[in-house]
């Protein structure tokens, strides 16, 4: 295959392929959601769009291999790690940025480095975006309200 996100994610389907058949669509659903909105979010702040992208793609892989969410950053970072290696085609600097996202973005309350914050308010965008009608988290709440402001579009989105 050409390009080593498209490799990436290729493995990626491939373990979201294996969950139960009612699990699948969210899994694939909110990981390509998660890649495409670090990536505007990487094009917004001035980082690469396609380092951002990986971190959507895997960040929350723990969960769709185990089926569980717990301490699943932590666990997702390792995984990550493990794949990021056998695929072979990013550099170990490269593999720490993803992996260190990875490991911090459930730790949504507090602001750590630039990737960090890109997968963060990714996952938080799309939560809030999957179905406009579901009503937002208070605990994603002050996130997404700033991100709307960030890319312009908090006047149409909020009533
Ligand atoms: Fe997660
Ligand atoms: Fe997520």
């Amino acid at each position: 295959m050409e390009n080593r996100l498209e490799i990436l994610r290729q493995r990626v389907d491939e373990l979201v392929n294996l969950v139960q058949p009612d699990k699948k669509r969210y899994f694939f659903v909110h990981l390509y959601g998660v890649s495409h909105f670090a990536a505007i979010l990487a094009i917004r702040r001035g980082l690469d769009p396609e380092i951002a992208s990986i971190c959507g793609m895997l960040h929350d892989i723990s969960a769709v291999i185990s089926g569980s969410y717990d301490n699943h950053a932590i666990k997702g970072a390792h995984e990550a790690k493990k794949i990021l290696e056998d695929i072979d085609l990013f550099t170990t600097s490269e593999n720490k940025i993803i992996t260190t996202a990875i490991s911090r973005h459930s730790d949504k309350e507090n602001e750590h480095l630039p990737y960090d914050e890109i997968l963060k308010d990714a996952d938080v965008l799309h939560h809030c975006l999957y179905n406009p009608s579901y009503p937002v988290k208070n605990r994603e709440q002050s996130r997404y309200s700033k991100l709307l402001i960030e890319l312009g579009v908090n006047k149409k989105v909020l009533k």
